[in-house]
């Protein structure tokens, strides 16, 4: 999935390996969406001392607009908040509108627009959540 679904276009980054280490690492949490025994979206989300990272997330494409996406996200984010991490950010595709969509709709806003972060070669938008304020 994070190769089709997010990496589509670029080098494989977030291989199985890398995910397993997140998996087993302390710092992160890792879930799973599943539907009559299959995997149908996951996020990762890595924690720090003041804030937090949702390094991945992505649903199937049969699964989407049900409201899995933004399960996962508010579930990472009681996690952050449990934890009393006020902020979290994210990189999305520049040319992913739909995601930037979806994220706005969480609360997420634009703080800044990063050139070839992906690579070198596609630029990124980096999105905040600050979850001391409600909208
Ligand atoms: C982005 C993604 C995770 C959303 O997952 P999802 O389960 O379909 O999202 P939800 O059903 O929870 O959507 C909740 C709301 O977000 C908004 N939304 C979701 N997808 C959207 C889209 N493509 N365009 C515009 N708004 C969107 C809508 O307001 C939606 O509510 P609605 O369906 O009642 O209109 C999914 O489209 C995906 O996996 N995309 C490919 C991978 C990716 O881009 N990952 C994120 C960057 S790493």
């Amino acid at each position: 999935m994070s190769r089709d679904l997010v990496e589509h276009g670029l080098a494989w980054t977030w291989t199985p390996r890398r995910v397993i280490a997140h998996i087993r690492g302390r710092d992160s949490n890792v879930l799973g969406a599943w539907h009559e025994g299959r995997l149908v979206g996951f996020a990762i989300m890595q924690f720090y001392a003041e804030q937090a990272h949702l390094n991945l997330l992505a649903v199937q494409p049969a699964a989407r607009r049900l409201g899995i996406g933004q399960h996962l996200v508010e579930w990472q984010e009681e996690v952050a908040r449990a934890g009393g991490i006020p902020v979290v950010n994210l990189e999305v595709r520049a040319n992913n509108p739909g995601a930037q969509a979806f994220y706005r709709q969480l609360g997420y806003r634009q703080v800044k627009y990063l050139p070839g972060y992906y690579q070198g070669r596609e630029a990124a938008i980096r999105m905040r959540h600050d979850l001391r304020v409600s909208e």
